[in-house]
C-alpha cells in the first residue's frame, strides 16, 4: 500500500492508502466514480484514458491513465473531462465538439477534449501563425485514436474555436 494525495478538478483527494498496483484509470473510475475517463486499449496506444496534468510551472500536458499507477500521480494536480464545464456551462471547445458532431460513440471524446483544451491553453500563451495552425492541431491530436474515425471533425472543431478568437490564439 502507498499513500496517495492529489488534486482532481480543483478538489483535494486524500491522503489515502491505495494498492501499489492500482492503476490511475481504476482509481478514477472505480474508487471516485469519475467514469468520464475511459479505458480503451489498456496499452498506452489510444489515449482515450488521457487526463490533463497541470504542472507547477504553469504548463499542462496530457497523460494516459491506463498503464500508470495511481501513486504515479501522487502530489499532482489533474483535470478530467468532468472538470471542463462550469456550473453546467460547456466550454467553447465542448460546444464546438457538439456543433461539429465530432463524436459518434464518444468513447475517445474525453481524450480529444483534454488534448484540445491543453492546445488552446498553450496557444493562448504562445500563439501561432495562421499558416501553421493546421499542422499545430494535427500534431497536438496525433496519437488519439477514434474507432469511429471522427478525426477530421475533431480537427475542425478545434480549429473553429481558434478562428473564432484569432486575437487570442493567432499571431
Ligand atoms: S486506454 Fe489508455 S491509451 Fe488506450
Ligand atoms: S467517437 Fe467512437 S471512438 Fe471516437
Amino acid at each position: 500500500m502507498t499513500t496517495l494525495a492529489l488534486t482532481i478538478n480543483g478538489r483535494a483527494y486524500g491522503p489515502m492508502d491505495v494498492r501499489d498496483d492500482l492503476t490511475m484509470n481504476d482509481f478514477l473510475r472505480e474508487y471516485l466514480g469519475l467514469t468520464g475517463t475511459k479505458f480503451g486499449c489498456g496499452a498506452a496506444q489510444c489515449l482515450s484514458c488521457a487526463v490533463i496534468v497541470d504542472n507547477p510551472d504553469g504548463t499542462s500536458v496530457t497523460r494516459p491513465t491506463c498503464v500508470v499507477m495511481a501513486v504515479g500521480f501522487n502530489g499532482k494536480a489533474i483535470r478530467t473531462v468532468e472538470g471542463h464545464a462550469k456550473d453546467g456551462e460547456l466550454t467553447a471547445l465542448q460546444k464546438s465538439f457538439v456543433s461539429h458532431f465530432a463524436f459518434q460513440c464518444g468513447y475517445c471524446t474525453p481524450g480529444f477534449l483534454n488534448e484540445g483544451q491543453v492546445l488552446l491553453e498553450r496557444l493562448a500563451k504562445k500563439p501561432v501563425a495562421r499558416a501553421d495552425l493546421e499542422n499545430t492541431i494535427t500534431q497536438a491530436l496525433d496519437g488519439h485514436l477514434c474507432r469511429c474515425t471522427g478525426y477530421i471533425k475533431y480537427h475542425e472543431a478545434v480549429r473553429d474555436v481558434v478562428l473564432a478568437d484569432p486575437k487570442r490564439y493567432l499571431i
